[in-house]
């Protein structure tokens, strides 16, 4: 149990706070009974990437459509969001491509990813009735967030920088570029909806690990018990 700390003491650490320290440098480390999960600079990623998707989704909502005019507000004004909103979308594509540098050796889609992305073994992890204790660190549909996101960024920024300096570019890429933007944020922003019920309310757990940077044991030998295997040295399988 830890205690509080008297002022100029340095605060005693129980199990709980021994593992953010850890979290701090490592992951896929066990710490009592909890494993870390994310470590520091994989949060602090996630997060940056994140904060930049929403400014640039919120600033961009009331130019695409009077609509969501109210949104402007948030920003101090339509013609505030006109230059935030391509300087959001370029901070947001960097933060990106450092999240897929980050998590890219880890993102390779397996043959195990391949079967639970198949309709059956979809259904079947949504029923909690997978008999696959094959699933690791990430699971099918996870790798299949992490690929789709970096492909649809792709497709903002290129679509966004014809919009953004039109001169150079023919009347038929201009017109394309409107159409890839407004298709390829509809389904990420869509995908990011199924993103965050996936992260917080329909898995209890979930939004610690990328919060705290931990879960517990239990946690992950129910969603994860490859990886689950591989971090604890437990060799029984679910
Ligand atoms: C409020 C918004 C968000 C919440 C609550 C959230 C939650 C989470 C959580 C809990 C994880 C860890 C999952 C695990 O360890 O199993 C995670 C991972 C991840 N997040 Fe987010 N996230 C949010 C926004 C975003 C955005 C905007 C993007 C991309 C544009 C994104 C991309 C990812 C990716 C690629 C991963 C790794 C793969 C995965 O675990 O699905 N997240 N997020």
């Amino acid at each position: 149990m830890s205690e509080a700390a008297l002022p100029g003491q340095t605060k005693k650490t129980g199990v709980g706070d021994a593992a953010v320290v850890r979290g701090r440098q490592d992951e896929d480390v066990v710490v009592g009974g909890e494993i870390v999960r994310h470590r520091l600079s994989s949060r602090v990623i996630h997060w940056a990437v994140a904060l930049f998707f929403f400014v640039a989704l919120f600033s961009g909502l009331p130019i695409w459509t009077p609509l969501f005019g109210w949104m402007a507000t948030l920003f101090g004004g339509l013609s505030v969001c006109r230059w935030l909103h391509p300087w959001s979308g370029i901070v947001f594509a960097a933060a990106t491509l450092v999240m897929f540098i980050h998590w890219f050796a880890e993102m390779k889609l397996t043959d195990t990813d391949r079967e639970f992305l198949t309709p059956g073994g979809l259904v079947r992890y949504m029923r909690y009735q997978g008999e696959d204790s094959e699933v690791g660190k990430y699971n099918g549909g996870q790798k299949l967030l992490f690929w789709a996101a970096a492909l649809a960024t792709l497709g903002l920024l290129l679509s966004g920088i014809v919009m953004w300096f039109p001169e150079p570019f023919g009347n038929g890429l201009r017109q394309l570029s409107y159409v890839v933007h407004d298709i390829a944020f509809i389904l990420f922003f869509a995908m990011i909806i199924g993103h965050i019920y996936l992260g917080t309310a329909a898995e209890p757990g979930t939004f610690n690990a990328i919060v705290r940077g931990t879960v517990t044991k239990e946690w992950a030998r129910l969603h994860h018990p490859k990886w689950y295997r591989q971090v604890t040295g437990d060799a029984r399988k679910r």
